[in-house]
């Protein structure tokens, strides 16, 4: 049977370290609160104006690649998965193509807006063409300069503390050995809650406050001097265009969603939790991951957790954390590795793969 593997996988964070103790001195925190309530003691944030969103892809992806023992521009697919785009459109995907210098090919570039889950959603579909024959070597990218959009003020403190940037990229294959590769994948949505976690302006739907849901505001559309389509004066003025999230809220989904999509994809595969050798989770909250582990009865060899020195890479996280595992020896040929994110949309999902 024909089935997806990780050919190559690859990597990336900036040099720039960003401690706690350097963000109490632009905002109200404390390296204790940020390290109890989540597990992070630093991040990585890129070069302003010189790193880009898809130029740290690039770099993991030019890892991924060569480890994958392919010339670039044998890359037949791109899909690329961020919530921190360096435009608004065209997508990321189409930069990279460009950024690698492997246009000529022509090769198909697809954006995926899934933020935290963005990678295991970009995984499954590339998965889906390799099992059909349609493409061999696909590029499946996760990465985010989030440094460039978040809050600074005390205002933004519950949600800046905790994203880094970084980039992680797997060069997916197909493979007829048996019971190696990508096994299973399972996804799922409920945009029931979008507006839990989300940066809703700009949007063309002319502005509004994610805690004012219940009664919309006229945020001065569309008489904007900065452009009528999108951005209001009054959401730069009022500092509406940051990422907001009721954190409690999105923390009480994450523990549910993460085991009970990380058991259905075990069931779905016949296999048991005993079974997973390495589980690799959405680097959101080390509390989340520690809540997972004890579910699952992992040991602490059994799962990796990163978060303590980029935080939460959004799409990046997961195959940050993947690639670190590996390089690390952490993973070996043969086990069974689980990964798993749950995030933003809220959009969740997990994926089995025998390495
Ligand atoms: N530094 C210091 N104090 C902070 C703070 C910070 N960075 N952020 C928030 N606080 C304060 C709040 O203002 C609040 O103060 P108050 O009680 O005086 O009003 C207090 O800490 C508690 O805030 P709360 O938001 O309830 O904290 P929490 O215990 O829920 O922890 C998160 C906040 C964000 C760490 C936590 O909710 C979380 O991790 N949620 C999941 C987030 C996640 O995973 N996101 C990624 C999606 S995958």
């Amino acid at each position: 049977m024909l089935r997806s593997k990780i050919g190559g996988i690859g990597y990336y964070v900036p040099e720039k370290v960003v401690t706690n103790d350097d963000l109490t001195k632009v905002m109200d925190t404390s390296d204790e609160w940020i390290q109890e309530r989540t597990g992070i003691l630093e991040r990585r944030y890129g070069k302003k104006h010189e790193e880009t969103t898809t130029t740290m892809a690039a770099r993991a992806a030019a890892v991924a690649i060569e480890r994958a023992g392919i010339r670039k521009e044998d890359v037949d697919f791109i899909i690329f998965a961020t919530l921190s785009p360096d435009f608004y459109f065209p997508g990321c995907g189409v930069l990279l193509q460009r950024e690698l210098g492997i246009t000529a090919s022509e090769a198909g570039a697809l954006d995926i807006r899934n933020q935290c889950s963005g990678f295991l959603y970009g995984i499954s579909v590339a998965d889906q063409f390799i099992r059909t024959g349609m493409y061999k070597n696909v590029l499946v990218v996760g990465s985010e300069m989030h440094s460039m959009g978040l809050d600074f003020s005390t205002s933004g403190r519950n949600v800046t503390v905790i994203f880094g940037d970084g980039a992680g990229a797997v060069l997916l294959q197909p493979t007829e050995e048996e019971n190696k590769g990508i096994l299973t994948t399972c996804l799922h949505s409920d945009g029931t809650y979008a507006e839990k976690l989300a940066l809703i302006n700009p949007g063309a739907h002319g502005g509004y406050h994610a805690k004012q849901l219940e009664e919309p505001v006229d945020y001065g559309y569309p008489d904007s001097k900065y452009g009528d389509m999108f951005v209001t004066q009054r959401m730069l003025d009022e500092g509406m265009l940051f990422p907001y999230m009721d954190g409690q809220f999105v923390f009480k989904m994450a523990v549910q969603k993460f085991p009970e999509v990380i058991l259905e994809a075990l069931g779905k595969a016949g296999l048991k939790k005993e079974d997973i050798t390495m589980l690799i989770p959405h680097q959101a909250n080390l509390r989340i991951s520690q809540f997972v582990q004890r579910r699952l009865g992992l040991r602490d060899d059994q799962i990796w957790n990163n978060i303590q020195r980029f935080g939460n890479t959004t799409a990046a996280s997961v195959p940050i954390a993947l690639c670190e595992a590996y390089e690390a020896g952490a993973i070996k040929s043969g086990d069974l590795v689980c990964l798993a994110a749950f995030g933003s949309g809220f959009t969740w999902g997990a994926a089995l793969l025998r390495w």
